[in-house]
């Protein structure tokens, strides 16, 4: 016997972004609930080689594959096979798209055989598939039509240059996704995940305006100038720019390295100085300049000393820039995130993970945490003329924590 499951679900988003979003395997762990890692392994004359890996089962196990996968955008079908079939003898999925009135329809067709030694047979697993299937389709869809195409009201943005530093990961690529849907040109940057920069580039094909990914090392002061300077030819001005960027490490304070504290105050205090100081001329008159803080500056937390001191020095940062620069009509405010769901999170194991929310359900107002989009909400307002008597706040997108 062959096991045979065949789903359909309408995504109510335009084609180019549902295809774009479904082939963007890096970004899985987003779109799909049970991966926890999506690893990139080649990239070959369109066939994309990838290890996925589940997260811990019930019994602490964790699954993981190798399969590829080749897209074809002329027939808009996708042949995928797992290359090491692990409890099964082949696996083969066919994906297919197709414009109907609504959207578009996605036909996910998976042809199997179970080995014989598995725990579990083809009708049983026949059964799996089409009960997780039914699941993940529903999530994609929901992931999807959430973040189609422009925003349906007009904040102001249309046009408008913004800088956000670290836009490739979790709250930046959030902020950037935000801009970019109410119509903003977007210019970002990030370290050294080649993987998720290709990733955003690949969603920001889907969205209104002009966008740039950069790689820049913002502990460098060499890097920061050039960054600028690729502002400066990019887009000649700067309407915005959004300090996002940062790290953090949980440490005992007696155990604290200068080093690591020095690491954390470079990137999340003096990159988000230079890069200020450095965009200063290329500001337009009524611009924006937002600072990513977070909640934690104001309360404290244990392991986290330095983190927090260089978050509350931002604080202080962004109240003098406020009134040192608003004579010139340049507003500063900060954005301070509570806790937040990034891909960090998306890789934790799952017990971990569910702790975490379940602490997060009793300590917020709304019972849960935050979506990165939700920042760039905030920061989307900031950047917006509706702001344009805002400055010098500290804006808390945290649910109501306490
Ligand atoms: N997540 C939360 O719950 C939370 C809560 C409060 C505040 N925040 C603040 O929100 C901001 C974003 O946090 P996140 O959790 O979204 O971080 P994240 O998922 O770790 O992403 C960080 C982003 O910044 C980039 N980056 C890091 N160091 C850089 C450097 N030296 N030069 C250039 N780019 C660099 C990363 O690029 P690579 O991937 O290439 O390294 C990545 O794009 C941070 O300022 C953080 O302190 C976060």
């Amino acid at each position: 016997m062959i096991g045979h499951t065949d789903n359909s679900i309408l995504i109510d988003a335009p084609l180019a972004l549902v295809w774009s979003a479904t082939n963007d395997v890096a970004n899985w762990p987003e779109l799909f609930s049970e991966y926890a890692s999506a690893e990139i392994l080649s990239e070959v004359d369109g066939t994309t080689t990838f290890r996925l890996t589940l997260h811990p089962d019930d019994e602490g196990r964790v699954w993981s594959w190798v399969s590829e996968r080749t897209p074809d955008p002329v027939t808009r079908t996708v042949r995928a096979r797992r290359v090491e079939p692990g409890v099964f003898e082949f696996m083969e999925i066919t994906w297919e798209y197709r414009e109907v009135a609504g959207g578009v329809l996605l036909r996910w067709v998976q042809d199997f055989r179970v080995r014989p030694d598995a725990p579990i047979d083809d009708e049983a697993m026949t059964e799996r598939i089409n009960r997780n299937t039914v699941t993940q389709m529903g999530l994609i869809k929901e992931r999807i039509e959430a973040g189609a195409g422009p925003l349906p009201a007009d904040f102001g943005l249309a046009g408008r240059r913004v800088l956000v530093t670290g836009g490739t990961r979790g709250i930046g690529r959030g902020i950037v996704r935000m801009l970019a849907r109410a119509g903003a040109d977007v210019l970002t940057c990030y370290r050294d995940d080649e993987a998720a920069a290709r990733s955003l580039e690949r969603e920001l094909k889907g969205l209104p305006g002009t966008h740039h990914v950069v790689r820049a090392d913002l502990s460098k002061v060499e890097d920061v100038e050039r960054l600028v300077d690729e502002c400066e030819v990019r887009f000649g001005v700067l309407d915005a720019v959004v300090n996002n960027a940062g790290v953090i490490s949980h440490l005992p304070y007696r155990e604290l390295p200068v080093r690591e504290w020095q690491r954390i105050i470079d990137v999340n205090l003096t990159a988000a100085h230079l890069v200020t100081q450095h965009t200063l001329p290329l500001l337009s008159p009524g611009a924006s300049v937002v600072f990513i803080g977070s909640k934690v500056a104001e309360v404290g937390v244990p392991l986290r000393a330095h983190y927090t001191a260089s978050k509350a020095a931002v604080v202080g940062l962004a109240l003098s820039l406020a009134k040192e620069l608003g004579p010139q009509g340049v507003r500063v405010n900060v954005v301070a995130p509570g806790v937040i769901e990034t891909e960090v999170l998306h890789a934790m194991p799952r017990d971990a993970r569910d702790g975490l929310r379940a602490r997060y359900r009793e300590k917020t107002a709304l019972g849960r945490l935050g979506e990165p989009d939700e920042v760039g909400g905030a920061v989307l307002f900031l950047v917006s003329p509706l702001s344009s008597y805002v400055t010098g706040e500290v804006l808390h997108v945290g649910g109501g924590i306490s």
